[in-house]
C-alpha cells in the first residue's frame, strides 16, 4: 500500500501553482459527448477520476486522447452508441454519471448504473432525473440502473429542492441541444459551473445565468468543437492556504483565483493569516497565532464542504473553540477520527463538530478516509510533532496531482512511498493510449 510519510515541517514557504479544477474538468469531458466535433481541453490534471472517466467515455464509442504531460484532452465523439450500462465500477466514481445528460440529449435514451452513496454520504441522482423528466424524458429505474428515454425532449421548467452541482450540471449539458428554452431555478452556481458554461458556449450553446440561482438554456440544434483551458483547482488552493496556517507559513499560489476562493480567505483571516491578491494569484501569510473560528459550509458563494475538513485542521491547533456545521452532507466529518488519533479534541454530534484547539499533535499511524479528509490528514502531519504515516492515499490522489511533490517544493518534510503495482498501472494506462510519464523506480524524496 502507497504511504506519505510526512514530518513537522517548518513555516512553509516560496511559489506554488495550482492544477486545472477537477471539479470544472469532469464535466467538460462530458460535455465533450455533445459534438461530433473535436474538443481540445486543456489544463486536465492526471488524476485517478480523470482516468476512469476517460475510460468509460471511449466505452460509449467516443475517441478520447490524453496526454498526461502536456495535460491536454483531445475529445471526438463522433459515435456514442456504446453501452455503458453495465459499467458499475465506473460509476462508483460519480462524475461518470454526468454522462447521462448529454448521452440523453444526443441519442434520445441513455441507460447507466445508478451511482451508490460513498463515505460522505447516500449521494443519490433524483434531482438529476427529474431535470430529464421535465424535458420530456420518460425514466425507468431497476436493477440498479436509471434508464432515460426521449426522442422528442422539449425545454422545460426545473427547481431543484437543493442546489445540487451535477443535477446542475447534467441538465444544463442535456437542455444546451434540446429545442426550446429551459430554465434551472435554485441551480448551483459554482465557478466550475459557470467554465463548463463558458466551454458549452464556445461549442455554440446559449446558457445564461440570469441571477439568484436562475439558469436559463436555449437549445440549438448542434454545437461544435472548440479549445478550452480549464480554471485552476480552488480546492487545491484551499489545501495549500490551510498548509501555509498550520505552518504559520508565507506562500505565494500562483494562478489562484481570488474570487473563487473569498470564503477560505476570509476564514484565515479570522484566525490570523492575511491573504493578499496579487497580479498573479495570492500571497497567504501569517500575522499572528492561529486563533478559533466557526464555519458553516453551504453552496457557493457560501464556505465550500470541500474545504471543511480542510480548516478543521486548522482549528485543532487553533487556541479556544471552534464549531463546524456541515450543511451539504450527512456523513461528512470521517477526519476526525483519525485527526483524534493525532491529539486532536473533536467531538461531533450530526453535523455538528466542536473543536478545541489543542498545544500540539504528535505524529502517528493514520488512513485517509476520503479524498477531502485525506487532504485533511497531511495538513495536520505537517503540524504535528515527530512523523506521521498516511495510509490509503489512493482516495487523495483521486483528486490532487503530486501533491508531495507540490508541498515539498515550499518546504514541507513529505515523501510518498510507492507500492510496486503503481508503476504496473501507469504502464496499463499507457497501453491503454494514454501518453503517462513513467519515472523511473524510486522511493520519492
Ligand atoms: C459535487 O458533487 C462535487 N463533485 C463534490 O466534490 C462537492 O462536494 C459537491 O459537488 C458539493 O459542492 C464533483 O463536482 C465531481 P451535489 P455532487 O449534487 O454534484 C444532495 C470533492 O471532494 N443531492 O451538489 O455529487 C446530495 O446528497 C467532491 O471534490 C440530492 O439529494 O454534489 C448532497 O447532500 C466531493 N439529490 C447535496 O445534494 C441529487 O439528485 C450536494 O450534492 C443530487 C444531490
Amino acid at each position: 500500500m502507497s504511504l506519505f510519510v510526512v514530518k513537522k515541517s517548518g513555516p512553509l514557504n516560496g511559489e506554488i501553482s495550482l492544477s486545472g479544477a477537477k471539479n470544472a474538468v469532469l464535466p467538460e469531458l462530458c460535455a465533450g459527448l455533445l459534438t461530433e466535433e473535436e474538443c481540445v481541453i486543456k489544463g486536465v490534471p492526471p488524476l485517478n477520476d480523470v482516468f476512469v472517466l476517460i475510460d468509460i467515455l471511449r466505452k460509449t464509442g467516443a475517441d478520447v486522447k490524453y496526454d498526461e504531460i502536456s495535460q491536454e484532452a483531445r475529445i471526438k465523439a463522433a459515435y456514442t452508441g456504446g453501452d455503458v450500462s453495465n459499467e458499475h465500477e465506473a460509476v462508483k466514481m460519480r462524475a461518470s454519471f454526468l454522462i447521462m445528460g448529454p448521452l440523453l440529449a444526443r441519442n434520445g435514451s441513455a441507460r447507466l448504473p445508478l451511482p451508490g452513496g460513498c463515505p460522505i454520504g447516500s449521494r443519490p441522482v433524483d434531482l438529476h432525473l427529474k431535470g430529464f423528466e421535465s424535458l420530456g424524458a420518460k425514466i425507468k429505474q431497476e436493477h440498479g440502473t436509471a434508464e432515460a428515454k426521449g426522442a422528442k425532449l422539449k425545454g422545460g421548467y426545473i427547481y431543484l429542492d437543493f442546489p445540487s452541482v451535477g443535477a446542475t450540471e447534467n441538465i444544463i449539458m442535456a437542455a444546451s441541444i434540446t429545442e426550446g428554452v429551459t430554465v434551472i431555478e435554485n441551480a448551483a452556481v459554482e465557478p466550475e459551473i459557470m467554465d463548463l458554461i463558458n466551454f458549452l458556449n464556445k461549442m455554440g450553446a446559449s446558457v445564461f445565468c440570469l441571477g439568484n440561482g436562475t439558469i436559463k438554456i436555449t437549445g440549438v440544434k448542434r454545437l461544435h468543437g472548440t479549445e478550452h483551458t480549464v480554471i485552476p483547482d480552488r480546492i487545491e488552493a484551499g489545501t495549500f492556504m490551510a498548509a501555509a496556517a498550520v505552518t504559520s507559513g508565507d506562500i505565494i499560489i500562483k494562478n489562484a483565483v481570488y474570487g473563487h476562493i473569498k470564503p477560505a480567505a476570509a476564514k484565515l483571516a479570522e484566525c490570523g493569516m492575511t491573504v493578499d491578491e496579487l497580479e498573479e494569484g495570492l500571497r497567504v501569510y501569517s500575522t499572528g497565532k492561529r486563533k478559533a473560528f466557526n464555519i458553516k459550509t453551504m453552496p457557493f458563494p457560501g464556505f465550500p464542504t470541500d474545504m471543511q475538513a480542510i480548516f478543521m485542521s486548522i482549528m485543532t491547533i487553533a487556541k479556544g473553540t471552534s464549531i463546524v456545521t456541515e450543511t451539504v452532507f450527512e456523513n461528512r466529518f470521517l477526519q476526525a477520527g483519525e485527526l483524534k488519533r493525532m491529539g486532536a479534541d473533536i467531538k461531533t454530534e450530526g453535523r455538528v463538530a466542536v473543536v478545541e484547539g489543542v498545544k500540539k499533535l504528535t505524529g502517528s499511524h493514520v488512513n485517509a478516509p476520503d479524498l477531502r479528509a485525506g487532504a485533511a490528514l497531511i495538513i495536520s502531519a505537517l503540524a504535528a510533532e515527530g512523523q506521521t504515516e498516511i495510509g490509503d492515499i489512493y482516495h487523495i490522489e483521486r483528486g490532487y496531482s503530486r501533491i508531495d511533490e507540490k508541498l515539498r517544493a515550499i518546504g514541507a518534510d513529505i515523501k510518498k512511498i510507492e507500492e510496486e503495482t503503481e508503476e504496473r498501472d501507469k504502464k496499463d494506462r499507457n497501453d491503454l493510449g494514454n501518453t503517462v510519464s513513467i519515472p523511473e523506480k524510486k522511493e520519492t524524496e
